[in-house]
């Protein structure tokens, strides 16, 4: 089986200790960090923005997984390049112009993500996967962590691999754990996305063992 990549998501880390959250999955063996950026509008919850992603990006080596959940992301890509962002993931229902959106993360020499969610047939982004580098299927509904995994946006996954270049990434979000890694492993998903389950754990490398 081919490795799998595992981005631990900070929203259910400890925010008043985040440096050491941050190092602490590093430790346990994660190389990406998935940092969720919500807008109040696009989701319905607020998170964290451009300055955090600066401050995180001082403070570690690890590859930024942005996830941006914001309305019109193309007004935003440039500030987040220039804050540290390895791959920038936007969603497609919140632009109008995707392919702009996506020239703009490469404009700025990043990786370049595209997210579905739930409610959002994989047809929708076949025309873009040849100029990707990665897809996230979200397994819940875009906003909270600690949710439940809707095993029918799992089955996405296999549709959107058939199409795919071979070195596109399927980035799996939402509900996963050691049970649900393996749904979307053996239906052909390359990252896993795990926020409550490594961060709520009492022992993170156990945690992320689990889902490899
Ligand atoms: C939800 C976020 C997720 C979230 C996942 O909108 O995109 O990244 O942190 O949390 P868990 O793993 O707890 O479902
Ligand atoms: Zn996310």
């Amino acid at each position: 089986m081919e490795k799998i990549i595992i981005s631990p998501s900070i929203l259910s880390a400890d925010f008043m200790n985040l440096e050491q959250e941050i190092a602490a999955v590093k430790e346990a063996g994660a190389e990406w960090l998935h940092i969720d950026v919500m807008d109040g509008h696009f989701v319905p919850n607020i998170s964290i923005g451009i300055p955090v992603v600066k401050s995180i990006r001082k403070k570690t080596d690890m590859f930024l997984d942005v996830h941006l959940m914001i309305d019109n992301p193309e007004k935003y890509i440039k500030a987040f390049a220039e804050s540290g962002a390895d791959l920038i993931t936007f969603h497609y229902e919140a632009t109008t112009e995707p392919e702009k959106v996506i020239s703009l993360i490469k404009h700025y020499g990043k990786k370049a993500g595209i997210s579905i969610k739930p409610k959002t047939k994989s047809e929708e982004i076949f025309p873009f996967l040849n100029s990707l580098d990665l897809v996230l299927v979200m397994t819940v509904e875009p906003g909270f962590g600690g949710q439940e995994f809707l095993h029918d946006c799992a089955m996405k996954i296999p549709s959107i691999k058939e199409r795919s270049p071979e070195n596109l990434i399927i980035q799996v979000d939402g509900g996963i754990n050691n049970i649900t890694s393996k749904i979307c492993k053996s239906l052909g998903a390359s990252s896993l996305v795990a926020g409550s389950y490594i961060y709520k754990s009492n022992d993170y490398k156990k945690a992320i063992e689990s889902l490899i």
